[in-house]
């Protein structure tokens, strides 16, 4: 039986790639972090797996990574944990260094040191091309606008040195933004498609924003997971961008999903420029050549196709809320 760890399996794309993970035969061992509150409910459904594992450790904690990896000794590991939020960033710097960036090189010490035959991915990020303008592909250079891509072109590099240096099978995947249901609520899609719904519902009256003329392209989480278990397992270790190619500005998405709901957007939204970063990025889309003639990938699923499956949870979601409110009114 194949065994893979995963870091951050309690977010959403570490969620999607332990789903997939289980379903190809793995014994897939997740590393938990420690939190007063449950940070369980994105892996709820499959939690009672007899072959997922959780293990509790931190990315700030060598010893905890060292034995994960050195306890499971994983024929593959995919780093997917990090503080992701690029505002939050710029209020927590050190720290986002410290977890996001030195966070890759612990886990890749500790995979020299004790399992250097494991497979490991970086989840690095579009953010590293920061301003050079788009389409970016895996030559286009590196720009970062923010402490969080400062951290990730840490450990972008480090990946990359640990391959060269020791020969591990490191790879990084160089992903565009991706969204789903399970995107948690502080990012813009699902900031949107949860007020939108709710809104609908009369549970919200206003949606207040920062900038909507940046532009993004949006693939669906589980679209990515998919191409990052293919990048893992080529013979040769490299890296790869991941993303659609397609590009629409935070406003057309805005638009899209209030339409999709009967409403016009701009009765309901707000600016505040709270929501504005000390420096921005203002487009990226994916050249994904590179990715789609070593593997074949594409997305399953359409821009269109998972912005309806993000509005259908949020109305399902909003629908309990209001039937719950309702009851409490009577
Ligand atoms: P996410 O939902 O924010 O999940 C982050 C995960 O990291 C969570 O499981 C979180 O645990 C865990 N984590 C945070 N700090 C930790 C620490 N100190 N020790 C151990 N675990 C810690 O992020 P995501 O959207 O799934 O993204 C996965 C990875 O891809 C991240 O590294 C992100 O930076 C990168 N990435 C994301 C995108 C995107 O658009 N989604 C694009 C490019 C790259 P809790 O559940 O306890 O918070
Ligand atoms: N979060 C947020 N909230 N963003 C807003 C808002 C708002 O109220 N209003 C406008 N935006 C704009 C941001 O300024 C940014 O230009 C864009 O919407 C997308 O913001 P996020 O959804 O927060 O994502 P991100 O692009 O900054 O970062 C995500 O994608 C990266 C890959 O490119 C994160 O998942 C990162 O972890 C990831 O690396």
């Amino acid at each position: 039986m194949k065994t893979a760890c995963i870091t951050g399996i309690t977010g959403q794309t570490g969620s999607y790639l332990a789903e997939q993970l289980l379903d190809e035969g793995y014994k897939v061992y997740g590393l938990v972090r420690r939190s007063s509150t449950f940070n369980t409910e994105r892996i709820d459904h499959i939690y009672d797996n007899e072959n997922l594992q959780l293990i509790y450790g931190d990315m700030a904690d060598y010893s905890s990574l060292l034995s994960f990896i050195g306890d499971v000794k994983p024929d593959e590991f995919y780093n997917m944990a990090a503080q992701s939020h690029v505002r939050v960033s710029f209020d927590i710097p050190e720290y986002t260094f410290d977890v996001t960036g030195t966070g890759v090189l612990r886990c890749l010490e500790a995979i020299r040191k004790s399992s250097p035959k494991t497979k490991f991915l970086q989840a690095s990020t579009s953010e590293l091309f920061g301003n050079s303008p788009p389409p970016q592909n895996e030559d286009t250079p590196f720009h970062p606008r923010s402490p969080y891509a400062v951290a990730k072109i840490a450990g972008y590099w480090a990946t990359v040195n640990y391959r060269e240096a020791y020969d591990i099978h490191a790879c990084n995947s160089i992903s565009f933004n991706h969204e789903g249901e399970r995107r948690h609520e502080t990012f813009v899609t699902r900031k949107i498609t949860r007020a939108a719904t709710r809104i609908r519902l009369g549970l919200q009256d206003k949606l207040t924003l920062g900038n909507l003329e940046a532009k993004r392209d949006w693939t669906h989480a589980f679209d990515v997971a998919r191409a990052m278990r293919m990048i893992i397992n080529l013979n040769e270790p490299d890296d790869y961008v991941v993303g659609s190619g397609e590009m629409h500005s935070v406003q057309e998405f805005l638009e899209l999903v209030f339409s999709k709901l009967g409403l016009n957007w701009k009765g309901f939204v707000e600016f505040d420029p709270r929501y504005l970063r000390p420096s921005e990025v203002d487009a990226l889309c994916a050249d994904p050549s590179k990715l789609k003639k070593v593997t074949g990938w594409e997305p399953l699923i359409s821009f269109d196709q998972m912005v309806d499956n993000m509005i259908d949870h949020d109305t399902k979601l909003a629908e309990k809320e209001k039937l719950l409110k309702d009851s409490e009114d009577k």
